[in-house]
């Protein structure tokens, strides 16, 4: 079992359960999310959702292998229906950044509602330097944020950063030591317990109705260049030294 789902008090908890691979992603884990997700939202018991990871790592982000071996294909692809699953839940979602955050483990949160990261957490989007480009609206909404500048050292040079300039760049709420970012975040989550839950919809969904149409337009085009650049050479490369434990040699290229 990789995901781990309960719900308890109102939360519906998705718990990325993957230590040995740092929670890396698989297209049957994808599966798994998006469903969690579109049952709790279709759940009147449930006020809120918590997506969690394991202690010292939220998620290495996309199963390179699995990746390479199953490339996803189209709107119907698991980690797409995860992606937009997630993009449209109509109910809060609270995310616990346990520890490292890597590709779509970082740019998931620009799509969760309150953010929690340990301290002991690294994030990262090194998409590019994988041989990709970026996904899930990072294009869009980390230069928005933060400026085409500052975007560029995160989005193209891929330089890692902490919880501290998450919550600077605004897409994180507070740092918080590793063995209380659970608790916390949970905490949190079950606030929405004691809120009209109609009102919090119509709320959530008015504060994302600007920005809507334009997430989704860019995710479709950042789709397709991202589906032709993973069979392509460059991440292959980047790929295979990933697992060779060694350096990626782009000089060729
Ligand atoms: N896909 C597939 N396997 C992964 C993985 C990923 N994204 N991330 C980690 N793993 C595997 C490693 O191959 C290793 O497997 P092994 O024990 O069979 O050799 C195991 O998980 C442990 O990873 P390791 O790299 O040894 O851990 P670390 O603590 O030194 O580093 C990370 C942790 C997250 C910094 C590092 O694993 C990493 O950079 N992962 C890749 C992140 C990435 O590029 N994600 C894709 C973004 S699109």
């Amino acid at each position: 079992m990789t995901i781990r789902t309960v719900s308890t008090n109102g939360v519906a908890v998705i718990e990325i359960a993957r230590p040995e691979k740092k929670n890396a992603l698989t297209a049957a884990m994808y599966t798994a999310m998006a469903e969690a997700i579109l049952a709790a939202d279709a759940d009147a018991s449930v006020r809120a959702l918590l997506i969690m990871g394991q202690p010292g790592i939220f998620t290495s982000g996309n199963d390179l292998e699995d990746f390479m071996q199953r490339p996803p294909a189209g709107a119907d692809s698991p980690v797409i229906r995860f992606m937009t699953a997630l993009s449209e839940c109509g109910k809060p979602v609270v995310a616990a950044v346990t520890g490292g955050a890597v590709g779509i483990g970082t740019t998931m949160l620009l799509h969760c509602d309150l953010v929690y990261v340990s301290d002991e957490a690294r994030l990262a989007m090194p998409f590019v330097s994988l041989g990709l480009v970026p996904e899930y609206a990072s294009s869009l909404l980390v230069p928005q944020l933060i400026g085409h500048a500052k975007a560029t050292e995160l989005l193209l040079l891929g330089e890692p950063f902490n919880g501290e300039r998450a919550v600077e760049m605004g897409i994180a709420n507070a740092v918080l030591p590793a063995a209380e970012v659970v608790n916390h975040a949970r905490r949190m989550a079950e606030r929405f317990n004691t809120l009209p839950p109609g009102a919090v919809r119509e709320g959530k969904a008015l504060m994302r109705r600007g920005q809507r149409a334009l997430v989704k337009e860019t995710m479709e085009a950042e789709r397709t260049l991202f589906g032709q650049r993973l069979r392509g050479p460059e991440a292959q490369e980047a790929f295979q030294a990933f697992f060779q434990k060694r350096k990626p040699d782009f000089s060729k290229f």
